[in-house]
């Protein structure tokens, strides 16, 4: 039976100019690039400029994904865009990717599921284009965190960056086998009960100012290895396929340690698993797609392939989504 599925027709990045390396922290802080690269396995990021903002980044990570899928910013009918770190409190980022972009039409909205936006937003993109409502959805993950950081917290500013990923899905019909191209499962979850393990210690509507990230490391690091592997597995299960069908793991890129954890539970080896976590730091909700465009950029990806994507972050929030390239 035919079934309509949410096809990747193209896919983009966008990093900042500015690249910080580990040792730059050493005149700072009581840290040290050894430190940085065993225990998280970044050795550098990318800050964003002054005044450079998440929409700008996620208008360029656009533009490069609609230029690889040859299509005009009007095709598309909506534009989600995940982020923690908007350029102003509201309207959403995605509107100022509307405008951005030139669009006259369409709709657009953010999603906010921290570290896990991006799979949050794929399959809110996957619900939208599956029911109709929208045949093509332009999903970005963009992110500032270098702008929430507490810079004499060594055991949260070191590891964070800044950077846009964007990706083109579109309505194509499949057969509704696992050999189909698209989306073929997600699997979303999240428990607010894990609030004071990740958060931002500013807000609107608390204490009127933007805060800073506080993270309990280790609790985080416990939970993402716990979690990960399950919900990759489940997505995989929904979509009727194995650990061993999968071509390449796309993990949110936040610790090698949590990655190579994961991978092996899977029973995955670390030769089919997206790494850019050495150059770009943890982006968040930018993670996944700046990893899935390196991916392909790099000649890892390729079309056909079958990918599961797995990111955890605040909220807690988790999940993962399975696609067919
Ligand atoms: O994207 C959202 C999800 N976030 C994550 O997945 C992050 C999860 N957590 C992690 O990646 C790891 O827990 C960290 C990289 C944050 C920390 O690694 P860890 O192996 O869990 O280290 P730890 O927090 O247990 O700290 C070990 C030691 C501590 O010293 P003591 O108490 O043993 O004396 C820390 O104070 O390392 C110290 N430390 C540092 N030392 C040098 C913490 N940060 C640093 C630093 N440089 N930057």
């Amino acid at each position: 039976m035919t079934k309509t599925r949410a096809v990747p027709v193209g896919i983009g990045h966008y990093l900042p100019a500015r690249v910080v390396e580990n040792t730059e922290f050493e005149a700072t802080l009581d840290t040290s690039d050894d430190w940085i690269r065993s225990r998280s396995g970044i050795e550098r990021r990318h800050f964003a400029a002054e005044g450079e903002t998440t929409s700008q980044m996620a208008v360029a990570a656009a533009r490069a994904a609609l230029d690889m899928a040859g299509l005009a910013p009007g095709d598309i009918d909506v534009v989600i865009v995940a982020t923690s770190t908007p350029d102003l409190t509201f309207p959403s980022v995605a509107t100022m990717v509307q405008a951005g972009l030139g669009m006259e039409g369409g709709f657009a909205f953010d999603v906010q599921a921290v570290c896990a936006g991006f799979v949050y937003a794929l399959a809110n993109a996957d619900a939208l284009i599956v029911s109709g409502q929208a045949r093509r959805a332009l999903v970005i993950g963009a992110e500032t965190f270098s702008r929430i950081m507490d810079w004499t917290d060594r055991g949260t500013c070191v590891l964070f960056g800044d950077g846009a990923g964007a990706l083109i899905l579109e309505a194509q019909e499949g057969d509704g086998t696992v050999a189909d191209r698209g989306i073929l499962a997600t699997d979303l979850h999240s428990d607010g009960r894990f609030k004071d393990l990740l958060y931002v210690d500013g807000g609107v509507s608390s204490t009127g100012t933007t805060g800073v990230l506080r993270m309990e490391g280790r609790e985080v690091f416990r939970h993402a290895v716990e979690k990960l592997a399950e919900t990759a597995e489940t997505a995989l299960a929904r979509a009727g396929a194995q650990p061993e069908q999968v071509d390449w793991v796309v993990p949110h890129q936040a610790n090698l340690r949590i990655i190579t954890r994961t991978a092996q539970k899977m029973g995955i080896d670390m030769d089919r698993v997206v790494v850019t976590v050495q150059d770009h730091g943890n982006t968040s909700a930018a993670s996944i797609p700046l990893a899935l465009s390196v991916g392909v950029a790099r000649g890892q990806i390729k079309q056909g392939d079958l990918l599961v994507c797995e990111a955890i972050g605040g909220g807690l929030a988790w999940g993962a989504v399975v696609i067919r390239w």
